[in-house]
């Protein structure tokens, strides 16, 4: 249901009282210009879909109760990708339009007075402007306002035109393929943005035809029906075009990324974060980083990951939903999945963390360790060449090079557990199920199958025999000299 506005402290002090305001965002639409499977709202920039972008925004201007999605194309992996916010969507089985995608919203906008409408394809639009338009809106008494931007190129946007220069008043919109050469000129394009009164839409809204280039119900002719209604239309100009750019074509989404990631860091370096040739690295827009951490040129830090205070990223890193402490060093071309990194730890060059690994505080884990589903304790080491999967190991254990854990017997997977204290010497195999005793010692080279007691030593190989003489002999007599 509906709520009064009133109660939306952050709308409160830019629309009056008894206004209730819902957020509409267009995002049924295939995106033909991608050339893509996939629909156009579901390609991601920053990391993430460029609607979920947009519904993050709109759900910090109202709540997510009055937010409606329109979706058709794919819709239900649309409805998957930003369902969990808890926004409400309505289906426009077959996509019309623009004007056509409001037809279909008009039972879900009965309840409210006034309609913000946000194109599901323009990710970069700002909390601050999305209110600033509906204060103006609110201002000006108007029927239908609309966002406008100053352009340097308006090729393909539909184009502003005003009752004059420097009234706000707006007599229609008109769209790349309609417009004269005149027209064509006007650099003051229409963003997709709007509000609409909403008894005013749907009363008129019936007059929208499909007679135009595309064969579709467009939103904008609502401009030039309201003007000869003798409805108030005005625009309201962004200061800051970048906000309204749409993401149409591959070039597009790239640009827009880019823009994205370098505000990203930006935003880091302001938090006390230095990054080294910003432009070289890839940080989605929910990663955090800590105060004093140095992040090297060529890093990714992806998803979900969150990085402390004090640490170290070294290039060509990659780090995905990785949660790491304070003061942790990351060696270069370190690769992380869904892994933890306790305070202090040291890790790479060239480590493989893979999903489930939780590498203790102070640990180390070296070059060439891959790790996977286990628990390294506090201040062990893993120096070099090992696979750890399916452990659990303790604290102040010494793995040696070479040391494999070997969980999988091709059916199923078993668990190694090694206590606290232990020592495992270079080039071990232990095959799981198996467990190495609090304080043991391992002999190098060993192949563990049984589990080994506290405090004993294991070894598991084969006793050497020496046969002196043996090589020399298989070399035979040195042959003389000849002249
Ligand atoms: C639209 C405007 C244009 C403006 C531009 C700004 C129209 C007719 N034109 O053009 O004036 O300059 O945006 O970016 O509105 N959608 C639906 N259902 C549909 C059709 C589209 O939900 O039936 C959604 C799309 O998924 C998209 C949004 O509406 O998210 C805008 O549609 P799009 O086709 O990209 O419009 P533009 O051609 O960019
Ligand atoms: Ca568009």
């Amino acid at each position: 249901m509906a709520k009064p506005l009133a109660r939306n402290s952050k709308l409160k002090s830019t629309t009056s009282l008894s206004q209730r305001v819902a957020i509409v965002i267009m995002a049924a639409g295939k995106g033909t210009r991608l050339k893509s499977k996939h629909p156009k709202v579901l390609h991601e920039i920053g990391g993430k879909p460029i609607l979920a972008h947009v519904v993050e925004t709109a759900a910090r201007v109202i709540a997510p109760s009055n937010i409606f999605v329109i979706i058709g194309h794919e819709a239900e992996r649309v409805r998957d990708a930003v369902g969990r916010t808890g926004v409400n969507f309505v289906v426009q089985a077959e996509q019309r339009g623009t004007g056509h995608a409001l037809m279909v919203a008009r039972e879900a906008l009965a309840p409210f007075d006034q309609v913000i409408v946000l194109s599901g394809d323009a990710p970069l639009i700002t909390r601050e402007t999305i209110e600033n338009l509906s204060a103006f809106h609110a201002a000006q008494k108007a029927t239908m306002t609309l966002l406008s931007a100053e352009i340097a190129n308006p090729f393909g946007y539909g184009r502003v035109l005003r009752k004059s220069a420097k009234s706000p008043e707006v007599r229609a919109i008109v769209e790349e393929k309609a417009a004269n050469s005149a027209q064509r000129k006007i650099r003051e394009i229409n963003s997709g943005f709007y509000v609409f009164s909403v008894p005013a839409l749907y009363q008129h809204i019936s007059q929208l035809s499909t007679e135009n280039a595309h064969r579709e119900y467009y939103l904008t002719d609502m401009a030039r029906i309201f003007y000869h209604a003798h409805k108030k239309v005005v625009a309201f100009k962004t200061a800051d075009a970048a906000e309204v750019l749409g993401t149409n074509t591959r070039t597009e989404i790239v640009d827009l990324d880019a823009r994205l990631r370098l505000a990203k860091c930006r935003e880091l370096m302001a938090e006390g974060v230095t990054i080294f040739y910003p432009e070289t690295c890839v940080i989605d827009s929910d990663v955090t980083v800590g105060a004093d951490t140095v992040i090297e040129p060529f890093v990714q830090l992806l998803g979900k990951t969150r990085v402390g205070a004090d640490c170290r990223i070294s290039s060509y890193s990659v780090l995905k939903d990785t949660e790491v402490a304070d003061g942790v060093v990351i060696n270069p071309l370190t690769v992380t999945d869904d892994a933890r990194i306790g305070a202090g730890a040291i890790v790479g060059p060239y480590s493989r963390l893979r999903p489930g690994s939780d590498i203790g505080e102070n640990a180390r884990v070296g070059n060439f360790v891959e790790t996977k589903k286990m628990h390294l304790g506090k201040g062990s080491k893993a120096p070099h060449l090992t696979y750890l999967g399916d452990a659990e190991i303790g604290e102040g254990v010494n793995v040696g090079a070479g040391t494999i854990t070997c969980n999988y017997d091709g059916v199923h997977k078993h668990k190694t557990v090694i206590e606290d204290g232990v020592f495992v010497g270079s080039d071990s195999t232990l095959v799981a199920p198996v467990k190495i005793g609090r304080g043991a010692y391992i002999a190098a080279a060993s192949c563990i199958t049984e589990n080994v007691p506290a405090d004993a030593l294991a070894l598991g190989r084969a006793r050497q025999s020496t046969k002196e003489g043996w090589a020399k002999a298989k070399r035979g007599a040195p042959k003389a000299k000849t002249e």
